[in-house]
C-alpha cells in the first residue's frame, strides 16, 4: 500500500495546487518504494532530486496564488516552504557526497518526516488560504498562468 494518499479533505480549493500536492505525494510514495531496497540507491537519488525540483516549483506557484488573493499569512507560509526546501536540498547534497552512508535517507526517518510534514502542511497551513483562494478568481488565474521557468527568475 502507498505510504500517503491524497484525499478530498486535503483540497485547497485550487485544482492546479491540488494536482501539485498529488504529484508531491506520488514522488514521496516512489521514494518509499526506492528506499525499501538498498540496491536502489540510484532510484533514491533520482526521486530525491525530483522531490526538490517539484517542491520548488509548487511552492513558487502556491506563493503566487497567495499573493493574487491577498492571503495575509503569506510571509510565515513562505518561511515554512523555505525550511522544507533547505532540508531537502541538504539531503540531496548529503546523498551526493556519500550515497552509502546516508542512513537518514534509507532508514525510514526521512519518510516519516516527509509524511508528517506534508500532511501537516497541507491540512493546516495550506488549508488556511483555501477560503481566500476559492473566493477569488485571480487565484485560479495565477495558478494556471504560472510557468516552471519563473522559479529561475524570482530568486
Ligand atoms: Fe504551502
Amino acid at each position: 500500500m502507498a505510504l500517503m494518499q491524497w484525499s478530498e479533505k486535503m483540497s485547497v480549493g485550487v485544482p492546479e495546487l491540488d494536482a501539485d500536492h498529488k504529484e508531491l505525494i506520488r514522488i514521496i510514495n516512489q521514494l518509499a518504494m526506492d528506499t525499501s531496497d538498498r540496491n536502489r540507491l540510484g532510484a533514491v537519488r533520482q526521486s530525491l532530486f525530483a522531490l526538490l525540483r517539484y517542491a520548488e516549483f509548487h511552492f513558487a506557484r502556491e506563493e503566487k496564488v497567495m499573493t493574487a488573493c491577498g492571503f495575509p499569512g503569506i510571509e510565515e507560509h513562505k518561511r515554512a516552504h523555505r525550511g522544507f526546501v533547505a532540508r531537502i536540498r541538504a539531503l540531496n547534497h548529503k546523498f551526493d557526497a556519500d550515497p552509502d552512508g546516508s542512513a537518514e535517507i534509507v532508514n525510514g526517518d526521512l519518510l516519516r518526516f516527509l509524511q508528517d510534514w506534508l500532511n501537516h502542511h497541507i491540512l493546516i497551513e495550506d488549508k488556511a488560504y483555501r477560503a481566500a483562494a476559492e473566493a477569488n478568481p485571480e487565484a485560479r488565474k495565477a495558478a494556471k498562468a504560472f510557468k516552471a521557468t519563473e522559479i529561475w527568475w524570482s530568486g
